[in-house]
């Protein structure tokens, strides 16, 4: 068989700190990270450039907007462009996750993230975290791994990262119901593969998180490293 990059996917609802646990995974092991959400952003803020009127929107004028974000690699990672301007503030911003939702719904823009995350993989081993990254794009991925967390936990990490203090009971209570809200609006493309390996964060820190995926992808990669040498090992001679 050819050789292929190892693809470590990814998946799980909002804030269940997909983004932030691949980066680190794919440092540890010394892959590339890639976010398939923030290609989504991406073609949102792209499309928001050209109209704030989301009612008026086609699918057509979305992919057309689209087409100007390029994946780049950037240390690590990978980062979108909009006409080779950085805009990773704008892509976690109010605006881009307000209608983010519905340019996600849109076939012709699925079709071009995956494409991009595709072959972001062709050259570089990466980790890449989404929703459906473990069926629709990688489903003969080396590693799957399916991220939950209790929505309230969720909601209260998010708001530890965006206020940088502890929220209190009723900020939490509120956002723990934005946050159902979008995980109903994104379930149809939220997908667990049935070879992923389920982690509920809930009660885990991240570095155990973290812990627990670079385990599985060494002891999933040796194991492929000890069969190829066994089927190196049973040619004639
Ligand atoms: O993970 P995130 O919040 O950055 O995702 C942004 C949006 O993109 C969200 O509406 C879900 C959607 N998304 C998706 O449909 N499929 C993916 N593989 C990744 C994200």
């Amino acid at each position: 068989m050819a050789h292929r990059h190892v693809v470590v996917a990814i998946d799980g609802p909002a804030a269940s700190g997909k983004s932030s646990t691949a980066q680190w995974v794919a440092q540890r092991i010394g892959f590339r990270h890639v976010d398939s959400g923030a290609l989504y952003r991406a073609a949102t803020a792209a499309q928001l450039r050209r109209s704030t009127n989301e009612s008026n929107w086609t699918e057509e004028q979305v992919c057309e907007a689209a087409r100007h974000v390029k994946l780049l690699p950037r240390g690590t990672s990978f980062s979108p462009l909009i006409d080779g301007e950085n805009v990773d503030d704008e892509l976690r911003g109010l605006e881009v996750t307000r209608h983010v939702s519905r340019v996600a719904a849109m076939e012709c823009v699925r079709a071009w993230v995956n494409d991009r995350v595709r072959e972001a993989a062709r050259d570089n081993d990466i980790v890449v975290d989404g929703r459906d990254m473990g069926t629709a794009v990688f489903p003969d991925a080396t590693v799957k791994v399916f991220l939950v967390a209790d929505p309230w936990e969720r909601a209260r990490r998010r708001l530890v990262q965006q206020l940088g203090r502890s929220p209190v009971d009723e900020e939490i209570a509120e956002e723990t119901g934005r946050l159902v809200q979008r995980d109903a609006r994104d379930a149809t493309q939220t997908v667990q593969a049935k070879d992923a390996i389920l982690i509920d964060t809930t009660f885990l820190t991240q570095e155990e998180q973290v812990e627990r995926i670079v385990a599985l992808v060494r002891a999933v990669t040796q194991r492929e490293d000890t069969t190829s040498a066994v089927d190196d090992d049973s040619g004639p001679g």
